[in-house]
C-alpha cells in the first residue's frame, strides 16, 4: 500500500493540488497489476501457451492509432502477442463483423480489443455483440456485464475494476461505507455500482447511484463517505457537492482536443480527505485492468484459469 499526501503546490506526478487531501495516484497501482500480468504471462509462456491480445483499429482518427500503439506497445513488453488488423474509414459493418469472427475463432487468440471510437456510419455495440464474451477484454460485452450483475466469473469492466484495485491498493476501506456514484452510464458509474456493492472484502458497500433524474443530487454525494464523478461534464463536482474529509475518485473527463477536463474541479481538495490527481488518476488503472483482463483469458484458454 502506498499514497502521496499534498499539503499545497506541486507533487511529484505533477499535479497542483490547492487543498491539503491525499493524492490517490493511479500509476502505482497499475504498476502492481501490470508486474502481476508479468509474471502470469511468463508463466503461460513456459507453459507453451504465448498470450496474444489482438487489436482492431477501424479508420486514420489520430488520438485512436495512438491509443492502439500505446497498447501495443505495452503487450509487446508485457510479453503479448499482439496481432493487428487496421480496417479503412470507409470498411463497413460487415467488414468489422469479420475481423472479430475471424479472431473469435482463432485459437491461438485470447483478447480483442476494438478501439472505441469507431467511425460514426458505424455502430459499435452491434460489434461488440459479435466479439466472444470470452475474449472481450474491455468487459463490456452484455454477457459480460450480465455475470457482473449476477456476480458470476468473467472480464470485469476495466474503469470500474480499476476504481476498485485503487481504493484498495491506496488502503481506502469500501465495505459497509456510503459510496456516491454520480452518473449511471454504462461505461463507468452503472457497472461500478454494481462492483461495489458485491459481497467482497474490496467491495460490499452502500450504493447509491445519482444522475440526472435526481435534481437534488448534491444532496446525496453529500453525504458520501466516498464519491465517484462519472458524468463527463467539466468541473460539475465542486467543493460545497463534497462531505469534508470524504474519498473523491474523479474518473468521469471529456476531451477538448487532446486536453483533458475532469468531472471533478481541483478545489475539492480543500474539502476532501484523498482525491484522485487530475492526470494519472483512474485513467493508468483502466489500462492495467485490460491486460488483467487478457492474461485472464489466455489462462481460462489454457484450462488455468
Ligand atoms: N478515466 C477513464 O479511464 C475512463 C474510462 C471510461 C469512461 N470514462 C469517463 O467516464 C464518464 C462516464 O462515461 P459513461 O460512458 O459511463 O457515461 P455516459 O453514458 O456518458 O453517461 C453519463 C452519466 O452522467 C449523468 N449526467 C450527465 N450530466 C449530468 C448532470 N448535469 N447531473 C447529473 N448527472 C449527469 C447522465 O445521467 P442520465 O443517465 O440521467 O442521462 C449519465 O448517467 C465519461 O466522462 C467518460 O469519458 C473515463
Amino acid at each position: 500500500m502506498s499514497s502521496s499526501a499534498v499539503s499545497s503546490g506541486v507533487v511529484s506526478s505533477g499535479v497542483v493540488s490547492s487543498g491539503t487531501a491525499r493524492l490517490l495516484p493511479g500509476g502505482p497501482v497499475a504498476q502492481q497489476v501490470l508486474g502481476e500480468v508479468a509474471a502470469e504471462v511468463a508463466a503461460l509462456r513456459a507453459a507453451g501457451v504465448t498470450p496474444s491480445l489482438a487489436t482492431v483499429l477501424v479508420g486514420d482518427d489520430d488520438a485512436s492509432a495512438g491509443y492502439i500503439r500505446i497498447k501495443q506497445r505495452q503487450a509487446a513488453e508485457l510479453g503479448f502477442a499482439s496481432p493487428h488488423v487496421h480496417l479503412a474509414a470507409s470498411a463497413s459493418q460487415a467488414d468489422l463483423h469479420r475481423v472479430i469472427e475471424g479472431f473469435n475463432s482463432d485459437a491461438g487468440v485470447h483478447g480483442v480489443l476494438v478501439q472505441h471510437p469507431i467511425p460514426g456510419h458505424l455502430d459499435y455495440d452491434r460489434a461488440l455483440q459479435v466479439l466472444d464474451p470470452d475474449k472481450d477484454v474491455d468487459g463490456m460485452h452484455p454477457v459480460n456485464m450480465g455475470r457482473l450483475a449476477l456476480g458470476l466469473p468473467g472480464p470485469l469492466p476495466c474503469t470500474p475494476a480499476g476504481i476498485e484495485a485503487l481504493l484498495a491498493f491506496h488502503g481506502v476501506p469500501v465495505a459497509g461505507r456510503e459510496v456516491v456514484v454520480l452518473g449511471r452510464g454504462a461505461t463507468l458509474g452503472r457497472p461500478l455500482a454494481m462492483l461495489l456493492a458485491q459481497k467482497r472484502p474490496t467491495a460490499n458497500a452502500a450504493v447509491t447511484v445519482v444522475h440526472t433524474g435526481v435534481a437534488d443530487w448534491p444532496r446525496y454525494t453529500r453525504r458520501a463517505e466516498i464519491l465517484v464523478a462519472a458524468v463527463g461534464v467539466p468541473g460539475i463536482v465542486r467543493p460545497e457537492h463534497v462531505r469534508a474529509g470524504a474519498v473523491v475518485v474523479g474518473g468521469g473527463v471529456r476531451y477538448e482536443g487532446r486536453r483533458l477536463l475532469p468531472d471533478v474541479d481541483e478545489s475539492c481538495a480543500r474539502v476532501a480527505g484523498a482525491i484522485t490527481p487530475r492526470v494519472g488518476g483512474v485513467g493508468p488503472t483502466t489500462v492495467a485492468m485490460l491486460f488483467r483482463n487478457a492474461v485472464a483469458a489466455a489462462r481460462r484458454a489454457a484450462g488455468l484459469g
